[in-house]
């Protein structure tokens, strides 16, 4: 009967609050209705499967609730679609994961959550999901024999959003998309302490239309990163630190061919962080591109490489891990980069990077009202090898870009597409 009310006033809640069409139908099911217990001890996995199938078989929209004041514990898991309908996955308690890596089976360990060709799915509800990845932190740090388990991983989804909840301590990266579109992932905290290994905030891999807005991200690894074939990418509003800064790559590796293009990166403030905005390919091999990338008002404080593109070239950086294949003339181009507006502080001396390829210089690099001072006090400086590209407004430190001359006739007039670009900043 307490269960009736509370469905009742959470249908009326979020018929009010997340639901225009109120007089639509709706289905409401929540964890405990298929047996969850919620201390933190049981294991829930298959309650929450079974809550998935049903959800995702019903006819009508559906909101699954995993109710607030429980926390819940999944063992690895996959939530399949197609469903019959949109979905609203509504997390408003915890969800943790078994915290000995010895109790997950050998053949899950690549993923924790995994969404695998759903559509429509809309995740809210203030709760939190903790992947407890101390101990494979711990293990990471001994041998990486097998890369620990990414948290919440989307493969092949289309629509989805993911708003207003926590992502916490996960075992490798927290959030993952790979072969998805029209995702968005707003107003999340992303948080694990900043000496885990490898736990990047949020990754995407071969996905496009994705917006990640209004978070906070603070974790060991990269706070977003890109790679493989991704477009369309919006980052806005985002506070990364520590940790290592928003990434495009590593592309190319293993010979990859990899097209990371039109990605536009904006109002971030980035602190006490490895890089600030890096884009990062293999020495060699692989081939592709990174272009068409904005990276626009950004406040760097106390960054080591608040600039950079690495293409594995220079001396003081460490060279990229990948193999060397020799002779390769093919190399990921980078190309159409913009910098505006960034501002701030940075830990080495070096604040702006562009250490690019013998074979395939960066070209048409933009640095556009940059303002970088060391950390310490002392003036910063440039480093570019193989670089080419203009400086526009103040430029401190002082910019190291070649004129690019060469390619002049290449380039004589500026595209369609880019003042389309250039129109909706
Ligand atoms: C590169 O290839 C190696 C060996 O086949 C494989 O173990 C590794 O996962 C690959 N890396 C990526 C990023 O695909
Ligand atoms: C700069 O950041 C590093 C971590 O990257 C941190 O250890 C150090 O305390 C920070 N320094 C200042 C002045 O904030
Ligand atoms: C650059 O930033 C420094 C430190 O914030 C500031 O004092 C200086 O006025 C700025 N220079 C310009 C040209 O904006």
């Amino acid at each position: 009967m307490a269960r009736g009310a509370v469905l009742l006033l959470l249908a009326a809640a979020f018929a009010a609050a997340l639901l225009p069409d109120a007089a639509e139908s709706r289905i409401l099911l929540t964890l405990h209705d298929f047996g969850a217990v919620g201390d933190g001890v049981a294991d829930d996995t298959k309650a929450l499967a079974d809550a998935w199938t049903a959800a995702c078989t019903a006819g009508d929209n559906v909101i699954l609730n995993v109710p607030a004041g429980g926390t819940f514990q999944i063992w690895p898991l996959t939530l399949a679609g197609p469903c019959r309908s949109e979905i609203k996955l509504l997390i408003s308690g915890d969800i943790v994961a078994p915290e000995s890596p010895s109790d997950w089976g050998q053949g899950q360990r690549s993923q924790w959550l995994h969404f695998h060709k759903v559509q429509d799915l809309k995740i809210t509800g203030g709760g939190i999901i903790d992947g407890r990845g101390q101990q494979w932190w711990a293990q990471s740090s001994l041998m990486r024999a097998q890369p620990a388990p990414k948290a919440v991983h989307f493969e092949d989804c289309q629509g989805i959003s993911v708003k207003g909840i926590t992502l916490q301590n996960s075992q490798s990266y927290h959030l993952t998309f790979t072969r998805s579109s029209d995702v968005e992932a707003n107003y999340l905290r992303v948080t694990s302490p900043e000496d885990s290994i490898d736990t990047k905030g949020i990754h995407l891999v071969d996905s496009f239309n994705v917006h990640v807005m209004d978070n906070l991200i603070s974790t060991g690894d990269d706070c977003v990163s890109i790679v493989g074939n991704c477009e369309d990418v919006r980052l806005r509003a985002i506070s990364c630190g520590p940790g290592h800064g928003i990434s495009i790559g590593t592309l190319g590796v293993n010979n990859s061919v990899d097209y990371v293009e039109k990605i536009k990166v904006d109002t971030l403030f980035i602190s006490n962080a490895e890089n600030g905005v890096r884009v990062r390919t293999t020495k060699s091999g692989g081939g592709g591109f990174a272009r068409k990338v904005k990276f626009e008002s950004i406040v760097m404080r106390n960054v080591t490489n608040p600039i950079i593109v690495d293409q594995g070239n220079s001396d003081h950086l460490p060279a990229s891990s990948e193999a060397v294949a020799p002779a390769a003339a093919t190399v990921v181009q980078v190309e159409k980069i913009n910098y505006i507006d960034i501002t701030g502080t940075s830990a080495s001396k070096h604040a702006v990077t562009f250490s690019c390829s013998d074979a395939k210089p960066c070209r048409h690099l933009s640095l556009v009202n940059v303002n970088l001072s060391r950390v310490d006090g002392n003036k910063a400086s440039s480093y570019c090898r193989k670089a080419f590209g203009r400086s526009i407004g103040t430029v401190i430190p002082e910019s190291c870009l070649s004129k690019e001359d060469f390619v002049q006739h290449d380039v004589p007039q500026r595209s369609e597409e880019d003042r389309e670009e250039d129109s909706d900043s």
